[in-house]
């Protein structure tokens, strides 16, 4: 059997109102899964949901700042009603804040910290608490935390990001041991993406010239390409296909994880 399949699936993609996190439910979508779009950017969310929807697949938005445990009770609970279940989470809402170690600032690394690391945690426990048997949807699942190239090697200018997608990784063994030996059918794996032109890859590029690494956005691009044995930059398809594996069938003794979608960068 090779299912790639979700038909029936029901997601819930956090971060999904634009770059990657939006191909991501865009490409769940055209895998057959409704979806549920949780992001700070309501009217972006709604939007980008509303493409999804033409699609032909049930697709909503709901308000969600990944650090509040609050709001992540209630989008769960939406993306259930909405969707009649919820069988994937994908944890991909993330903030990077470019800085030398020599100029760290502390409201960076706790925001960094706050977003990246407890909204990833949150979302875990939100999502196995509905999926596992006797919780809301109850039919077990599949997790996807977006992790980050950053977690597997040493790239100037991001150390604190580095370290928030480091523990991403970890999270994602432990809630995967977790849930294996608990029985709670859900299967908990990341992804390493490397650099992707976004808003966040773009300012990324532009940061690292900001804080004095390299001379210009195309010296840093170019040295990105040239550490990546496949010659290029990330797409954000090239991301979400990796997700659409691991949510569906075809993953289905995969657990504990993590996929680096790189183009070898990290190797
Ligand atoms: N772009 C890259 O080069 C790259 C590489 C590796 C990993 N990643 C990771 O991929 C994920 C998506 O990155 P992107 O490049 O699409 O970034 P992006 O900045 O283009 O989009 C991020 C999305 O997350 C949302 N978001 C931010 N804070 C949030 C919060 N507190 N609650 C809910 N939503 C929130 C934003 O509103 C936005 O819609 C991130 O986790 C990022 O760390 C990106």
């Amino acid at each position: 059997m090779n299912d790639q399949s979700l038909a029936g699936r029901k997601a819930l993609v956090t971060g999904g109102a634009r770059g990657i996190g939006a191909e991501i439910a865009t490409t769940l979508a055209k895998a057959g899964a409704s979806v549920m779009i949780g992001d700070i950017l309501l009217d972006l969310a709604r939007e980008t949901a509303g493409g999804i929807a033409k699609l032909g697949v049930t697709a909503g938005a709901t308000k969600l700042d990944v650090t509040d445990d609050n709001q992540w009770e209630q989008a769960v609970g939406a993306t259930i009603s909405t969707l009649g279940g919820f069988d994937i989470l994908i944890n991909n809402a993330g903030i990077e804040i470019t800085s030398l170690v020599v100029d760290i600032k502390s409201e960076d690394v706790l925001r960094m910290c706050s977003v990246n690391v407890v909204g990833t945690a949150l979302g875990m426990k939100h999502a196995v608490r509905a999926m596992r048997p006797g919780g809301a949807a109850g039919k077990g699942g599949a997790v996807v935390n977006i992790s980050s190239v950053a977690a597997t090697i040493a790239f100037p200018g991001i150390a604190v990001y580095s370290a928030t997608k480091s523990a991403v990784d970890r999270l994602t063994r432990v809630a995967a041991m977790e849930s294996g030996k608990l029985g709670y059918a859900v299967r908990v794996n990341c992804i390493y993406p490397g650099l992707v032109p976004t808003e966040m890859g773009n300012q990324l590029a532009q940061d690292v010239v900001t804080c004095g690494l390299f001379g210009s956005v195309e010296e840093a691009v170019g040295t990105v390409v040239s550490l990546t044995p496949q010659g290029r930059l990330g797409e954000v398809a090239d991301v979400a296909d990796a997700v659409v594996f691991l949510a569906s069938d075809a993953a289905r003794f995969i657990t504990g994880a993590g996929l680096p979608v790189d183009g070898g960068m990290g190797m």
